[in-house]
């Protein structure tokens, strides 16, 4: 493949428009050297162009195993890090940002990962389009953008309709973990996933972190300072 100049914002893995209100807004990014070359290498070898049709997990990975789909992984350090702790299981990260995209990329090379596979695209397009009902065993949405205005909370990404997609995605007993540090947004996460008929809260209320989700910089530095952190993992019944 040839070079991609990955300080555009918009490139061959992220063309597209949408027909909706994006939960995102693609900025441009510093991207170092050592990004913009695990970047070219690794996508044409890890990359999942995004297509408008069913993926099939088996033939991705050369095996079949349980699938977790995680949204928004930012830079990625938390997805190499549950990857590489679970060889086991498949993982599909989403995510728009290209500087993040390349951050991940060296990870996976640096960390030999042969479970961990990238979609750079609306992660809601993906889900509508790419992920078939009932083949998902989990789906990991941490720290998503709390768009703390109100004016910007349609652009949140946890809302009713999201959520009933991503329920048909999972299987019967897979399990939608998302976390926060917005209060407000714990919430709403809370009530939206309480309010879907197809699934059931793993705990009563807010639940503890589970043990592979592993603690950021970020968040140890807010728990320091006390802040909150919010976990909220509902399963498919
Ligand atoms: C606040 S960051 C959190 C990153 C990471 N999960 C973490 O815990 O550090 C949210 C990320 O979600 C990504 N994002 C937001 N909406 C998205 C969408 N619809 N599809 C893919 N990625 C999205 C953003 O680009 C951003 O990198």
């Amino acid at each position: 493949m040839n070079d991609i100049d990955i300080s555009d914002s918009e490139n061959v893995y992220t063309a597209g428009r949408a027909g909706h209100i994006r939960s995102f807004v693609l900025r441009q990014g510093r991207v170092s050297n050592a990004q913009q070359r695990y970047y070219t290498e690794m996508m044409a070898r890890i990359g999942i162009p995004y297509a408008n049709a069913p993926l099939d997990f088996d033939a991705v990975f050369g095996r079949s195993a349980p699938r977790i789909l995680e949204i928004g992984f930012g830079m990625g350090e938390t997805s190499a890090t549950i990857a590489e702790a679970n060889p086991h299981q498949d993982y599909i990260g989403v995510e728009v940002h290209t500087p993040g995209v390349g951050s991940l990329c060296k990870l996976i090379a640096e960390k030999s990962l042969a479970n961990l596979r990238i979609v750079q695209h609306d992660a809601v397009e993906v889900l509508r389009d790419m992920i078939p009902e009932g083949c998902l065993d989990g789906v990991h949405i941490f720290f998503p953008d709390p768009w703390p205005k109100a004016r910007h909370h349609k652009r949140r990404l946890i809302q009713s309709p999201l959520v009933a997609t991503l329920a048909r995605r999972l299987k019967p007993g897979g399990y939608l973990h998302c976390a926060t540090d917005w209060e407000n947004y714990a919430e709403q996460m809370l009530a939206v996933l309480a309010d879907e008929p197809s699934l059931q809260n793993t705990a009563s209320g807010f639940a503890p972190r589970p043990d592979y989700r592993p603690l950021t910089k970020f968040e140890q530095r807010g728990l320091r300072l006390g802040h909150g952190v919010w976990d909220v993992i509902f399963r498919r019944r």
